[in-house]
Formats: C-alpha cells, sequence, structure tokens
C-alpha cells in the first residue's frame, strides 16, 4: 500500500502539474488516471517550459515511471507527438512511459460529434475543448469504443472503426463536419501505424500498479480536471465526462481503496474556469483581467482566457469532502502578490438565505451571490520565499485565513511556475506521508 492521490478541487488549471513534478523526487511511479487531451499540465524547469497533455508531469524525471492509466482517453497522433517532444529535449521516454492496453482511444468521428453538438444544440454549449473527450467516454459507456488493445488486432479493427463511425455520427450529435467523418478503412489504416509506434510503450498497467505496489513501490496517481468538472460531482452538466476526483484514480487505474493513503489537493490562491457554467466569484472586469496577465490565465490547451475571479471557500469545502483531502497545495500565490485587498468568498446568499456549500442545481448555483470577507493584501514580491516565514505578515494571515473557512491544512505554497519557488511547511503532512529520497539524477 502506498498510493496518493493529487486531484484539483476547483475547475482544472489549479497547477496540479507543478505539484506532482515537485512530489516526483518522492515517489516510484507516476499514473494519470483520467481526462485526455483536454488536460494541460505546463511544468517550468529552468527556462524550458513544457506542457504536457497526456504524458505525466513525472516524465521529467529519471528513474520514475510514467503510466497512463486505463481511465484515460487517448489521442494517439497528439500522445506521439508528446513523446518526440520530449525526445528531442533529451527526456528519456522509452524506459520511463507506460501506456494502458485498457484506455480508450479518441478518432476523428468523436472529434467531429464534439464540434457538431457544441454548434448544433441550441443553448447547449458547453465550452468544451473540442477535441473529442465526451464523445470518447460516451462511445466507452456505450460499449462500441476502441481501446488500445484493439489496435493489436489489424483483421477485426475495419470493421470494429466502422461500426464505430457509425455510431459517433448518430442521432443527437448532428451531422459530422465532413473533415471529422474520414472514410473508416482510412482510419483503420492509420490507427495500425499509431498501434505499431505506441507498442514498445503499452502494458496491462493495472497488473503492473498493484504488482509494484506489492513490492512496496510509491505511487503518485495524477488527477486532471478538477472536482468542479467531475461528471458526478462537479457543475453538471458543464463539465467534464470523467470522474476526475479521488475515486477516479480506483477506476482510473485499476487499483483498491484501499491501496490509496492520502489525497493532496491543489488549490489557486483564487479561482478560474474556461468554459461555459456558473462560477460566483468571477470577476467580469479589470480585477478579472490583472488576475488573467499575473497569473498568465490563458488554456495551455486550447490558448482560450480563463474566466478569473476571487477565492470560492464553498468550493473548497465541497472539495476537501468529496475527495477527503488532508493537505492541500496551494498555487499561484504570487498572482495575489499586487492587489490592495483581496476578497474571498466564505458564503452564498440566494432568496436571501445563506448558503455555506454549493448547491446542485446549476440555475441555483447561477443565481447565487457570494458574501465576501476582505483581507489586506501583502504587496510584496513572494516568488523568492523558501519558507512560510518569509512571506509577509498579511500573505501569511491569507494562508491561515483559507486554512480556517476551508477546513484543511495547507501544506504546500508555490509562490511561481518554477521548482524552487514552492514553500513545503514542516506541520503539513507532505515529509510524513511522501518523504524526500535520495536524492534522483534530473533530465534537465
Ligand atoms: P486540466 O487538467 C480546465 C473544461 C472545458 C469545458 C469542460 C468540458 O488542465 O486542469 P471537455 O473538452 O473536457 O469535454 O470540456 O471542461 N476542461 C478543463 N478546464 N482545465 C482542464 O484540464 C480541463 N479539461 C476540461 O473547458 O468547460
Ligand atoms: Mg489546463
Amino acid at each position: 500500500m502506498s498510493g496518493y492521490v493529487v486531484v484539483g478541487t476547483q475547475w482544472g488549471d489549479e497547477g496540479k502539474g507543478k505539484i506532482v513534478d515537485l512530489l516526483t523526487e518522492r515517489v516510484d511511479i507516476v499514473a494519470r488516471y483520467g481526462g485526455g487531451p483536454n488536460a494541460g499540465h505546463t511544468i517550468c524547469v529552468g527556462s524550458r517550459r513544457f506542457a504536457l497533455h497526456h504524458v505525466p508531469s513525472g516524465i521529467l524525471r529519471d528513474g520514475v515511471l510514467c503510466v497512463i492509466g486505463n481511465g484515460v482517453v487517448i489521442e494517439p497522433a497528439s500522445l506521439l507527438k508528446e513523446i518526440t517532444d520530449l525526445r528531442e529535449a533529451g527526456v528519456r521516454v522509452e524506459d520511463n512511459l507506460r501506456i494502458s492496453d485498457r484506455a480508450h482511444l479518441i478518432l476523428p468521428y468523436h472529434r467531429g460529434r464534439d464540434i457538431a453538438r457544441e454548434e448544433g444544440v441550441p443553448n447547449g454549449k458547453i465550452g468544451t475543448t473540442r477535441l473529442g473527450v465526451g464523445p470518447t467516454y460516451e462511445s466507452k459507456a456505450g460499449r462500441y469504443g476502441l481501446r488500445v488493445a484493439d489496435l493489436g488486432d489489424a483483421a477485426g479493427l475495419s470493421a470494429k472503426v466502422e461500426s464505430l463511425a457509425r455510431m459517433a455520427g448518430g442521432a443527437g450529435g448532428g451531422r459530422l463536419p465532413a473533415e471529422w467523418s474520414p472514410d473508416p478503412g482510412a482510419v483503420a489504416q492509420q490507427f495500425l501505424e499509431f498501434g505499431a509506434l505506441m507498442k514498445p510503450f503499452v502494458a496491462d498497467t493495472s497488473r503492473l500498479l498493484n504488482e509494484r505496489l506489492d513490492e512496496g513501490a510509491v505511487v503518485l496517481c495524477e488527477g486532471a480536471q478538477g472536482t468542479m468538472l467531475d461528471l458526478d460531482h462537479g457543475t453538471y452538466p458543464f463539465v467534464t465526462s470523467s470522474s476526475s476526483t479521488a475515486g477516479g484514480a480506483c477506476t482510473g487505474l485499476g487499483i483498491s481503496p484501499i491501496r490509496v493513503d492520502g489525497v493532496i489537493g491543489v488549490l489557486k490562491a483564487y479561482s478560474t474556469r474556461v468554459g461555459e457554467g456558473p462560477f460566483p466569484t468571477e470577476q467580469d472586469n479589470d480585477i478579472g483581467q490583472r488576475i488573467r496577465q499575473r497569473g498568465r490565465e490563458f488554456g495551455s490547451t486550447t490558448g482560450r482566457p480563463r474566466r478569473c475571479g476571487w477565492f470560492d471557500a464553498l468550493v473548497a469545502r465541497y472539495s476537501v469532502m468529496i475527495n477527503q483531502v488532508e493537505c492541500l497545495a496551494l498555487t499561484l500565490f504570487d498572482v495575489l502578490d499586487d492587489f490592495d485587498e483581496i476578497p474571498i468568498a466564505v458564503a452564498y446568499e440566494h432568496d436571501g438565505r445563506r448558503i455555506d456549500f454549493p448547491p446542485t442545481d446549476p440555475a441555483v448555483l447561477r443565481a447565487c451571490r457570494p458574501v465576501y470577507e476582505v483581507l489586506p493584501g501583502w504587496k510584496k514580491d513572494t516568488s523568492t520565499a523558501r519558507r512560510f516565514a518569509d512571506l509577509p505578515e498579511q500573505a501569511r494571515r491569507y494562508v491561515e485565513r483559507l486554512e480556517e473557512v476551508v477546513g484543511c491544512g495547507i501544506g504546500i505554497i508555490s509562490t511561481s511556475p518554477q521548482r524552487d519557488g514552492t514553500i513545503v511547511r514542516p506541520e503539513g503532512r507532505i515529509d510524513r506521508w511522501l518523504p524526500v529520497r535520495q536524492p534522483v539524477r534530473t533530465s534537465s
């Protein structure tokens, strides 16, 4: 037993990639359990920035095995490009990456259906990444999906692709745009080629993970997206189509809940959201603009400007509960360095009543007005702080107030995108859960 889950506690883009990369020196394996190319994890090492979409953020450390689990949906051309780019940057991928043979594949028809649905359903826009992620999970649940293992069956592949093309183009999605509805025979041929290139990496990763856990390996389960984008627990229907919460780590990797020893929640010092859906603390004004500029809040997958707003304690409290988060990593802290005052939403008001917990109905959530508590800003650069005591007093106060209103300790504070722009607090659980090992050689 030694599984730890890193989960997003807001609407994604919390900086999970940096936190996973940081914790990688303390683990043997990093395993992605859900989502697909809709995820974008940016990691900075020195002057190099890596934008990863499928490959787990642990790949930048030698000697750490990275697993793309069965719960992930894979767009093979884009995964292969990530692998090539990493190789070109001198990162060793061959020995360090394994892809589940049970993972489902994104085909052009899925993308076509995603686009047709976004454009075709009146008032039904979700603001998806248009990469076909939702329709791929649809075909998985509908039992006509294509899995990595299917690429080994050259004789049967054409028929499978043909049936998938028919099903994915079916009712509800409108007509597929022509460019996303290629001839199934040609697609089957292309996917066979992708299969050959992926083959060295393909394995039964559930078995691999369980065997390694039995041997005493420490596995970090890397979540994509965030709790409020979870299919069941997020702001449905404005969510992604997979289980991004901690529970998804078990189904998405084939490991028992008994294997999970702890959950680390990644929390931005403010809030962002991409795409449609209610967002009570949104600042669609100069403040939001300032946060966006300072935090470089533009999608790493689609380049879309992210919607920005103040910290929402209700969302954080809810995520702490759903995921049983016992240690929070607070990220993008330095983005707030410049503000005179920093409000945090401690409750909502709806219909004259005060609410302490996010409501289920998106229409109600949309009608909620945040009740803010305003804290003084610290107006100093925090990016060079290495210990909690290095932070200005008002900044420490902000962190401590967040802990109080959220009801969970903050063990890590990230004050810049760089690896060393991080404070690990001794009273947090990280050193107890994941003690630093012998320093490992990094690939950069
Ligand atoms: P990371 O892992 C932020 C959002 C999309 C859209 C909704 C559904 O970087 O935190 P989809 O294409 O998944 O069907 O879109 O979910 N979304 C994300 N937002 N970060 C992500 O991933 C996201 N992945 C999906 O913007 O609103
Ligand atoms: Mg992202």
